[in-house]
């Protein structure tokens, strides 16, 4: 089976304070869950302290990383720094970046691409917008999403996919347990006719979108929902609850 995946996505939020509080939370909080890899994302600032700081048993993510080899690109920070750092895991794709920064489904390709190729493990975001979904597209634009990678790598088992639909975010909206499994089926079997039968079967796909404790339980009992990428909860005590809804 697929080991459940539970991810937190701090996004640029968060003070000294705040983030001392957030690892205590993190450390004293009781995973009763066995079988739960977790990963929190906090800012790049944040990451050296977090790392340093945290239970042994979470991992850290950063949140993007630069597409290529450092050098002069201002602002960035590139793939061998983390791997420099310790940090295991990156963030890549958030539709964030992809409707605010411009990120192309190529470029997160390409990104995707470099980043493992530097030994990084990574989150890769995909996720139909409102429109998207009411013009009926959203398995046209999650599959374009995701073979933008599919063209860029042949090595899945340091990848997990978080679908996350855009009007789900910081909306409150959660989708639906049927609606999130519909899409990580539809996602499962675009895997296995077009990369391969064994990535379709092992590649986890999370959920991420308004997940919340009371929503956790019954969205982590769909066959095709292998963890969560969480946000705003992520800050609170009740992602321990979302952690241990692991099945
Ligand atoms: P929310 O849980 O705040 O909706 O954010 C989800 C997300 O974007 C995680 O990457």
């Amino acid at each position: 089976g697929r080991k459940f995946f539970v991810g937190g996505n701090w996004k640029c939020n968060g003070t000294t304070d705040q983030v001392d509080k957030i690892v205590k939370v993190l450390n004293d909080g009781k995973i009763t869950a066995t079988n739960v890899e977790v990963v929190v994302s906090p800012p790049y600032v944040f990451l050296p302290t977090v790392k340093a700081s945290l239970r042994p048993e979470i991992q850290v993510a950063a949140q993007n990383c630069w597409v290529k080899k450092g050098g002069a690109f201002t602002g960035e920070v590139s793939a061998e720094m983390l791997v420099n750092l310790g940090i295991p895991w990156v963030i890549l794709g958030h539709s964030e970046r992809r409707a605010l920064l411009g990120e192309s489904n190529e470029f997160v390709g390409d990104k995707v691409a470099y980043a493992l190729a530097q030994g990084l493990k990574v989150i890769a975001c995909v996720g139909e917008t409102l429109e998207q979904r009411e013009a009926g597209s959203t398995m046209d634009v999650v599959a374009a999403q995701t073979k933008a990678i599919a063209d860029k790598i042949t090595d899945w088992s340091n990848v997990v996919i978080a679908y996350e639909p855009v009007w789900a975010i910081g909306t409150g909206k959660v989708a639906t347990p049927a609606q999130a499994q519909e899409v990580h089926a539809n996602l499962r079997d675009w895997l296995k006719t077009k990369v391969s039968p064994e990535v379709a079967e092992t590649t986890r796909i999370i959920y991420g979108g308004s997940v919340t404790g009371a929503s956790a339980n019954e969205l982590a009992a769909q066959p095709d929902v292998d963890g969560f990428l969480v946000g705003g909860a992520s800050l609170k005590p009740e992602f321990i609850d979302i952690i241990n809804a692991a099945s």
